[in-house]
C-alpha cells in the first residue's frame, strides 16, 4: 500500500516540475500533490508527516530553482478555486495562498484601494510572496498584512495577526506552517496617482531588469546590508559570464538568465562561480535569495 492510499486522485508520481517554474528547468517531484481544499490539504499533510516524507509548497515557481535530479519528496501545489479566492470588502482584502499577486494588486486598485501598487512587477502567488516577504526598493508585502491564515505543522488551521509574525528582509519565520491565505488592510485613496506609480514601477523594472519573458528567477542573491548585490556582481565584471546555457544578465548582474540549452546545474554552477568571484574581490559572502530544491 502506498503512503497516499485514498488520495490517488490528487497525487501524481514522478511529475515534471519544470513547467511549474519560471526557469523551466529541473527534474520531477517524486510526488506532486494537488489538494482541492483546505481539508484535503490538512489530511494530506498529516499523512505526509506520519510517513516522514520531505515536503515543499509550490507557488508559481517565480523564485525557484529545481535541481536537475528533481525533488525527492512531496510537492504541495495549492491551486484551484478554494486556494485562489480574492475578496474585497471595503478596505479589507483577503486572498488565498494560490491567488496571483499581480492580479491581486490590480484588483485592489480597481476597488479604489491604494498601497499595494508598490508591489508592481513582482510575480508569484500570495502565499509565496507572504512567505518570502516579497518586495523591493518600493515596499514589502508585510506593510499590508493584517492577518495570516496558517496550517501549522500539527495540522491545525489558525489565524495569526501580523504582529505575531517575524518578518525580515525576504524572510518570514513561519516555523514550518503553510500559508493558506492572508488578510490585508488597505486604504481608500488617490487611485489615479497609485495607478501612475504602479506603471512607473513597471517601467523602471522593464528598463533595468531582463524582460519578464526571460527565463529567470528574479534576483539571485539578497542584497548584503548597506549594499546591492547587483552592483557588487557588476563591479566584479560578471555581467555576460556564462556556464553552459546560463548567463549572468547583461542588463542586471543579479539575474541569471537560462538559454534554450541550460540545465539547472548550469545555473547553480554559475551562482557558485559568482559567489566566489565576489568573495575574492570584496570579501563579501553573498547569500542566495532564490529557493533551491
Ligand atoms: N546595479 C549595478 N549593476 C547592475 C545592477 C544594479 O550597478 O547590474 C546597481 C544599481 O545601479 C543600483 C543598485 O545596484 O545602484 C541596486 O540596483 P536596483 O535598483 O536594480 O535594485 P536591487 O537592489 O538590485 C531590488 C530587489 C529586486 C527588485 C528591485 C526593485 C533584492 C535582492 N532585489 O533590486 O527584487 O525588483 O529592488 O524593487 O532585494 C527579486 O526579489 O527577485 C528582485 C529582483
Amino acid at each position: 500500500m502506498s503512503w497516499f492510499n485514498g488520495f490517488e486522485k490528487i497525487v501524481r508520481a514522478d511529475a515534471p516540475l519544470r513547467e511549474f517554474t519560471w526557469y523551466r528547468l529541473g527534474g520531477p517531484a517524486r510526488w506532486l500533490c494537488l489538494p482541492r481544499d483546505e481539508n484535503e490539504l490538512t489530511a494530506l499533510l498529516q499523512r505526509i508527516r506520519e510517513n516522514g516524507i520531505d515536503w515543499r509548497v509550490l507557488g508559481k515557481g517565480a523564485n525557484l530553482i529545481v535541481r536537475d535530479e528533481g525533488f525527492d519528496g512531496a510537492v504541495l501545489h495549492l491551486r484551484g478555486p478554494a486556494f485562489e479566492r480574492v475578496e474585497i470588502d471595503g478596505p479589507l482584502v483577503t486572498a488565498g495562498a494560490g491567488a496571483d499577486l499581480p492580479t491581486l494588486v490590480r484588483a485592489t486598485l480597481d476597488a479604489g484601494l491604494v498601497g499595494m501598487e508598490v508591489l508592481a512587477g513582482i510575480p508569484g502567488t500570495v502565499g509565496g510572496a507572504v512567505r518570502m516577504n516579497a518586495g523591493g526598493r518600493y515596499g514589502e508585502i508585510r506593510e499590508f498584512i493584517r492577518e495570516l491564515s496558517l496550517l501549522t505543522p500539527d495540522a491545525e488551521i489558525v489565524d495569526k495577526p501580523a504582529s505575531e509574525i517575524d518578518f525580515a528582509y525576504r524572510h518570514t519565520n513561519l516555523a514550518g506552517a503553510i500559508v493558506l491565505g492572508a488578510a490585508f488592510a488597505l486604504e481608500p485613496g488617490d487611485v489615479e496617482a497609485a495607478r501612475r506609480r504602479h506603471q512607473e514601477i513597471w517601467r523602471a523594472k522593464y528598463a533595468t531588469q531582463p524582460p519578464m519573458a526571460a527565463r529567470s528567477s528574479g534576483c539571485i542573491f539578497k542584497n548584503p546590508p548597506g549594499d546591492a548585490a547587483g552592483r557588487l556582481l557588476d563591479e566584479t565584471g560578471l555581467k555576460g559570464t556564462r556556464v553552459g546555457g546560463a548567463e549572468i544578465s547583461t542588463r542586471h548582474a543579479n539575474f541569471i538568465v537560462a538559454g534554450d540549452d541550460a540545465t539547472a546545474a548550469d545555473v547553480l554552477n554559475l551562482i557558485q562561480l559568482a559567489k566566489e568571484r565576489v568573495r575574492e574581490a570584496t570579501g563579501i559572502e553573498l547569500q542566495p535569495e532564490v529557493e533551491i530544491w
